[in-house]
Order: structure tokens, then sequence, then C-alpha cells
């Protein structure tokens, strides 16, 4: 999906692996891909790539690279890393190589350094180390893109925003069709559809990336990127307004919702309710409907939540004939009770959590089936 994100931002991608996907571009594309990617965490570009033996030759490769010329000496930097290496059994020693090269060099010309931590608050510098092979990576996000600043008020488990946005993306829905999000939580889903649908880039709603900490930034070209990509009021009429619905059975979710999408800048933009989700209102036209329930991964969870998951498949087949239904769940033992054929499951992970999007098929039939039988 990310391949496929990137290629529709205009990246010629080279290869793609389990983490992430490679290509070539400039500090505009990465400025880019960090203003409108939805599903990214970061943006990295590779500074050097060398083979790497042990701490020596890491710091002393390090060393090499011409770090005053991409960090300020007066900046704040910080250094995270992977490393599987027989010689390292705590990334912290590696990172603290890394940074005490980097320091030293930037100290050599410059006669000061910047300061150092953990805050991804400044320029961010990352080291992937496996086997013999080493690279070092400029973070060019800092936090991760997932923060996108307007999940002010959090709820019981929420999705990531990135992994919110993979979903809808998965799931196939446009603003043209309804999205109806009962079980809403704090309105992850609900606002990364509704950012899509006005065609914000999810990165307009932060105020920092790493990329503006290191030498060489054009604060000009960011603004100016940064109002090219602004989507404009249409000059005349009411600009069109997709049907987004979010429900659940908690008050204080909902208000969580409500708080979050004014803080995402669309508010306006969705319907809410306090409602149980079988209760959620439909719109006469079908389109797409997205679960999220509670995964019951604690001890003694599980047997509560097996009837709710036999509801959700009852209100599917019942209220939600022509719909585009979909589950997304981490607790694979529980969709089983959902009683329904899938017509696809898609992995994903949440978290740390094995999860599924799991998509139905919601005949027509079914609901008038159940309309005329009641
Ligand atoms: C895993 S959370 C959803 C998190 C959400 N996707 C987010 O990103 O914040 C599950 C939500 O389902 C709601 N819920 C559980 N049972 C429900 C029911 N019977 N009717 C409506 N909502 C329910 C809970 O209140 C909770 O907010």
């Amino acid at each position: 999906m990310l391949e496929q994100e990137a290629r529709a931002l205009g990246q010629n991608v080279e290869s793609v692996d389990t983490t992430g996907v490679e290509f070539k571009g400039s500090s505009f594309d990465a400025m880019r891909l960090n203003l409108e990617s939805r599903i990214a965490m970061r943006v990295l570009t590779l500074v050097k790539r060398f083979r790497c033996e042990g701490p020596d030759q890491l710091k002393r490769m390090v060393g090499k690279i011409e770090w005053d010329t991409i960090i300020p000496a007066g900046g704040y930097l910080s250094v995270t890393s992977t490393v599987h290496h027989p010689s390292i059994d705590n990334t912290m020693f590696a990172s603290l190589l890394v940074k005490d090269a980097i320091v030293d060099r930037i100290r050599s010309v410059h006669g000061r350094r910047p300061d150092s931590g953990p805050l991804r608050t400044g320029a961010v510098v990352h080291l992937h180390w496996h086997g013999d092979s080493a690279g070092i990576w400029i973070d060019t996000s800092g936090q991760k893109l997932s923060d996108r600043g307007y999940r002010k008020m959090p709820h019981a488990a929420p999705l990531r925003e990135t992994l919110a946005a993979a979903i809808l993306l998965r799931t196939g829905w446009t603003k043209s069709a309804p999205l109806v999000i009962p079980m809403c939580g704090s309105g992850t889903l609900a606002i990364e559809a509704a950012l899509m649908a006005a065609g914000r880039p999810p990165g307009l709603l932060r105020s920092q990336f790493a990329f503006q900490h290191l030498h060489g930034f054009n604060s000009q070209l960011w603004a100016d990127l940064r109002r090219d990509v602004t989507p404009r009021k249409p000059r005349r009429g009411r600009p069109e307004r997709p049907t987004i619905i979010a429900t659940d059975h908690d008050p204080q979710a909902v208000e969580a919702t409500r708080r979050n999408a004014e803080t995402a800048g669309v508010g306006h933009m969705i319907e809410t309710a306090v409602c149980d989700f079988a209760d959620t209102p439909l719109p006469d036209t079908p389109g797409h409907i997205i679960l999220h329930p509670e995964y019951g991964l604690r001890l003694g969870d599980e047997a509560a939540l097996q009837p709710v998951y036999k509801r959700m498949g009852d209100f599917f087949k019942q209220q939600c004939g022509g719909w585009s239904g979909w589950i997304f769940t981490g607790n694979l033992k529980l969709a089983k009770s959902v009683g329904l054929k899938t017509a696809c499951r898609v992995p994903m992970r949440h978290a740390k959590v094995d999860a599924r999007l799991l998509g139905y098929e919601l005949w027509a039939g079914s609901r008038e089936r159940s309309e005329a039988a009641s």
C-alpha cells in the first residue's frame, strides 16, 4: 500500500520490503512525503551505507561523514538505532557511538557542538546495522508521522492514524459513498476519512518535522509547498460534503471524536451520535461500514465479547444489506463468532498485535427480507 501511495505521490519506487519502500528523491520530495503521505510512519534519507564489523569501525565510518554540513552546531540532535550484531547487546550503546562521532566531527569544524538527547525535536539520525552491513539515515520526520496532532482527547485502544488511513484505503472507500463508523472510539477512522475527502494532507496539521532542523532547510520552499497543497475553498456555492457518520455507545468516546475532529478542522464533516452500534442510523444509499471492536486480549474479557461479535454479524446480515461491511480486529478467534463468510481477509499489525481487516459482501436481498419479516 505504501508503494502505491509513494507512486501516486510521484516517486519511482526501486525496492520494497516488509518495513518500507526505497526510491531516489530530492530533499523537496522528502518534505512532500512528510506532508502528504497518509500511511508512512517516517521518511528517511540515506547518508551512507558501509561495511561494519564492530563498534570501532562504526565510530570511524560515522566520523568520516561531513556532519558539519548537515546538522547545525547550535541545534539539537537525537540518534536512534536498530542493531543486530553480535558485538552489540544494547542498541543505546550503538546510538551513543554514533552521537559521539557526529558531535566530535561538528566540534572539530565549528568549535562547538549540538546538544543531544532522546527528544525528537531537532535533527534525528538513525543507524540501521544488520550483520556486517550498516546504514546511516537522516530521519526527516522526527516524531512519527502518525502523530498528526489532532488526537488531543484520547479514548480506549485507538488506532494509529496511519493504520486507520491504511484501513480506509484498503476498503476502497471514496467520498462519493457514505461511510459509517459505529464503535468510533476517539474518531480516528472518521477523521482520517474526512481529511481524505477534503483532500487535506495530514502533515498540514503538524507544526514541526525534523528536516526543518537541518542545514539547507529552505523555509520559503516549505511555505510554498504547504500553500500549494492546502485545499482551496470553492469560489461559489457550498463545498460538497461526503456523508461520514460516527457513533459509539460511550458518550465520552463521541465527545472525544467531536473534539478531535474539531482540532483536525473536519468537525463539520462528521455526524455523531451516542448509540449501540446496531442502532446507528444508516443512510438510504449504501456505502461502507467499518467496525473496530475491542479485542478482549486480557484474560477473561474474551468471553464477554463473544456475544458482541455475534451481534456484529447479525447486524451486518439483517440491517446492512447492500453495504460493504468491514471489521478490523486483533482477535482472530472472536472474529469467528461474527458467523459470516469473509470476502477478504487482509493481514495487518496493530502495534504488536497480529490483526485482520475482514471484508464482507452484504447482499441487498437480506436487508429487504429482514424488513419484510419485521
Ligand atoms: C477499539 S475501540 C475503537 C477505537 C477507535 N477505532 C479509535 O481509533 O479510537 C472500540 C470502541 O467500541 C465501543 N463499543 C464497544 N461496544 C459497543 C457497542 N455495543 N455499541 C457501540 N459502541 C461500542 C467502545 O466504547 C470503544 O470506543
